[in-house]
Parts: C-alpha cells; structure tokens; sequence
C-alpha cells in the first residue's frame, strides 16, 4: 500500500485514515475506520465509492479511456475478436495459439442447453419482453447445475463461466425464437461464435441459411465493445449477490436484470424508440428543447455517462462500425443520419456541453443491430450477451481471493423509537 494517508478531523477529533494507490487512475481513501470511530460515509448513487479492488478493466472518464488487461478498447475492437477478449477478462492475458484454440473448443463445445430448459420457455406469454425472459431461463440454469456446484472449487467456477458463456448465445437466440413463433434452432459447434449465434436467430429448419461474414463481422465486435466495464450497475448487482455465496447462474440473472433499466443496457433500445418519435431531422429542435426542459423528463438516451465526461471511446468504434456495415450492405437508414444530426446539435448545445453529456455505447449499437436484422426487443439481450464475460470475470475475481458479504449501511431520518399505538387511539 502507498503508505499515504488523509486526515479527517471531526469536532476536537482527528482520524488518520490510509491512503491506496492502484497502477492507474485515483488514489482511494480507506474509510474503513469511521466506524469503529462511530460514524458511516454518506454516498448515494456510489458516485465516488470504489467497492474493491480489481485487475480487469480500467477506464478513465475524462480522457476516454477503456482498457481491459491493459489493452485498449479501440485495438480489441479491430485486432482481437469476441472469444479472445472473453479470455483476456477471465485470465488477465490474451490467449496464446493453443490457449485461444483449447477455450474456443471448450466454449463451442457448451453451447447446448439441456433439452428441458426450453420447456421454460413456453411458461412465457408469446409478446413477454425477451428480457424478462432471459431472467428467468438463466436464473433457470441455477436449478441445472447447483446440486454438483462447489463455488469454493475453482475448477467448478471455472466450468460455470465457461457454460455460461457458451450457452448464452443458444438462450438468447432461443428467446428471439420463441417471441417470433419460430422452432428453436441447436447451436452448430462448426459455426464461429458470432456465426453460430446469427444462424440460431435467423435459420429455419426449412432451408439453409448462410450468415454473412460481414453481419459476423460486425456482430462479433459488438459482443467484444460490451464485453465489460469496470464497475458498473450490472456488474456491481453480479458481485454484491455473489458476495452471499449465491448461485453463478442466479448471480447473472440478477445482472440481466440490472442491465435491463433504460437507464443502463436497456438505453440501446430506449434510443431506437426515441429517434422513432423524433421522426425526422424537422422535429429535431422541439426535441431537443423538451430535452432540456427542468419540467420535462425527456432525456436524450444514448447520451451521458457517470463515468465518461468525454468521448465513450466504445461510442467511436460503434459509430464507425455502423458506417462501415451499412455501406457493405448497402443500407441507407434515414435513422442513422437522423442520429447524426442529433449528435452534431447535442455537442453543439450548452446545455450538453456544460454537462459533458457525449454519446456512450448505446447511441449508435440499436441502428447497427437493426440493420444485420435484431429487433429492437433484442437490444438489450444483445448487451447482456456481450457482458456475460465481464459479470464472470468479476465474479471469478471476487471469489479468487478472502471476500465479506456486501452490506451497505445509511443514513436514517424515519421516525425516532415510539410505542405502538392500539386501534382505539389511532
Ligand atoms: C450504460 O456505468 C456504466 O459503465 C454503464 C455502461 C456499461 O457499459 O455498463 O456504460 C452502459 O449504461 C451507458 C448509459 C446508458 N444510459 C443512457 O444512455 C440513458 C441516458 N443517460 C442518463 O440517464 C444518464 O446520463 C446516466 C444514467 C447514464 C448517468 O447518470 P448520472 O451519472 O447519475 O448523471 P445525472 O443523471 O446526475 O446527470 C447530470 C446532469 C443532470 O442535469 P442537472 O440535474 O445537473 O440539471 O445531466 C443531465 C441530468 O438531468 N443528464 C441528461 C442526460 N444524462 C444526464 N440530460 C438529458 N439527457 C441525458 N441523457
């Protein structure tokens, strides 16, 4: 440790507390000790809380840095593909020739569920959000592999991330299915990941179906921009419930659950809905105007981040790719010029500017996804595919090394001690 120290002085009172230093970004101050001194700290919203200690990802909000294992998003994003990165997140080192062929077979190998899960399924009403359904069949997985799961045996940790890995992709595609009336199609272990899990979306049993290299293309790299970010609300929810000794599968779904609020994973698909009002580039400046109405609760989704007060650096690697895959297929999305604009006025606006409110990763994904074919409904299903092996690679740390269960405290202001009071004097 740095050997630093703060000093914080209350009344007549003053308390020398350690001062940590990590490789990158801010030195934290260990308040650990406010407590035996008869005080909590007071943060809502975690706005300037670290919770723990971690190697995986880092990000620096103000200069638009993502690194996971040190390596930068941008060069991940062109040079490495979905399944190395998910090595990367769960070992802290890209994969040597052996190491990637050893994981990919392991992972391309799990990719079946067992045969009863889809019964799950068909307890869902046919119009049920896919979210709402990936909830359920995940934490379902739970009820598969819980019996024979030590989570204290790394080796059983180990399995469980590779599982869930692997077979994200099938339940995902399985949810699609099931919302469009469609059979469910079995994973194809010849099939790349990306591949594979385009083909289980898109191919009927009625004819063949070849996926285009470049929606693959596109679709792997879209896994690999949300594979993981430091300690966000999903992530945040997967380590607090595994901090009880909860089940990996069960801690997931609670991560799928966090993710699906509009105001984290679910925002990709919110932005969709919102350029759909908007309707087009004339109705731009009521918009925006509504949007910075203190009376009105339009936000502008896609926009802002807690942490990045900068560029998203996901958001450029996405913008770009959106370019690039609707000029390969030869889409023309108004949506997407419509978007463009939005930006250009947003970075042009006091109101944003004063803010650091930049477009993040949700701003440009929807308008990719829906060209290679995804329904919006499948936004954020996409997302939380993409983020599985982030919400692994912290649950691994987590148990990697002697951990507490998480317990907030806060600060009371109900009613002070009274007594009951009976029904006649009420
Ligand atoms: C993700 O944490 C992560 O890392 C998340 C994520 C990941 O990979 O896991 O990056 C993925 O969740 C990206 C964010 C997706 N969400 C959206 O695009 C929804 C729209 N964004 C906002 O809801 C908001 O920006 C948040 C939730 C993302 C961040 O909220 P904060 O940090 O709590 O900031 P805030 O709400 O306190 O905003 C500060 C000010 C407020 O105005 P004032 O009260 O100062 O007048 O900025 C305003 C807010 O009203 N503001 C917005 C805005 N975002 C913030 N105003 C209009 N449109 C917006 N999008």
């Amino acid at each position: 440790m740095s050997g630093k120290k703060a000093t914080l002085t209350i009344g007549d009172k003053s308390l020398d507390l350690p001062v940590h230093s990590g490789t990158m970004g801010p030195d934290v101050i260990d308040v650990k000790d406010v407590l035996s001194n008869g005080y909590f700290t007071y943060d809502p919203g975690f706005m300037a809380t670290s919770a723990c200690e971690s190697k995986i990802t880092f990000i620096d909000g103000d200069k638009g840095i993502l690194l996971h294992g040190g390596y930068p998003i941008e060069q991940l994003a062109e040079k490495s593909d979905y399944l190395e990165t998910c090595y990367l997140l769960l070992n802290g080192e890209l994969p040597n020739a052996a190491q990637k062929e050893d994981f990919v077979s392991r992972v391309m190998n799990h990719t079946m569920v067992h045969e009863q899960l889809q019964f799950f399924y068909r307890g869902f009403r046919r119009d049920a959000h896919p979210m709402a359904v990936m909830c359920g069949v995940v934490g379902a997985l739970s009820a598969f592999y819980h019996d024979n799961l030590d989570i204290n045996d790394p080796e059983h940790r180990r399995i469980a991330a590779i599982r869930l890995i692997a077979k994200m992709p099938t339940m995902a595609a399985m949810s699609y299915k099931y919302s469009a009336g469609q059979p469910f199609m079995y994973p194809r272990n010849d099939l790349g990941y990306a591949e594979n899990f385009l083909h289980m979306m898109f191919a009927t049993p009625c004819a063949d179906y070849k996926v285009n290299p470049i929606v693959a293309r596109a679709m792997d790299r879209i896994f690999v921009l949300h594979a993981d970010h430091e300690q966000n609300a999903s992530t945040s929810t997967v380590r607090l419930t595994g901090s009880t000794g909860a089940n990996p599968y069960a801690c997931i779904a609670a991560g799928i659950a966090a993710l699906w609020g509009p105001s984290h994973g679910g925002a990709n698909e919110a932005v969709l809905k919102m350029l759909d009002e908007i309707g087009d580039v004339s109705k731009l400046d009521d918009f925006i105007k509504r949007v910075k109405d203190k009376n009105d609760s339009t936000k502008l989704m896609g926009f802002g981040h807690r942490v990045y007060k900068n560029f998203d650096p996901r958001a450029k690697v996405m913008k770009q790719t959106c370019d690039e895959v609707l000029t390969a297929l030869g889409i023309h999305d108004p949506q997407l010029e419509l978007a463009m604009k939005l930006e250009e006025i947003a970075l042009n606006d006091e109101y944003f500017v004063s803010r650091k409110l930049y477009p993040n990763v949700d701003f440009y994904s929807g308008i990719i996804l829906k060209a290679i074919g995804i329904p919006t409904s499948m936004f954020t299903v996409i997302f939380a595919l993409g983020r599985t092996p982030g919400w692994i690679a912290h649950w691994l740390e987590m148990h990697s090394a002697p951990y507490k269960i998480s317990r907030p405290r806060q600060l009371y202001t109900g009613p002070v001690q009274r007594d009951f009071v009976p029904m006649d004097k009420r």
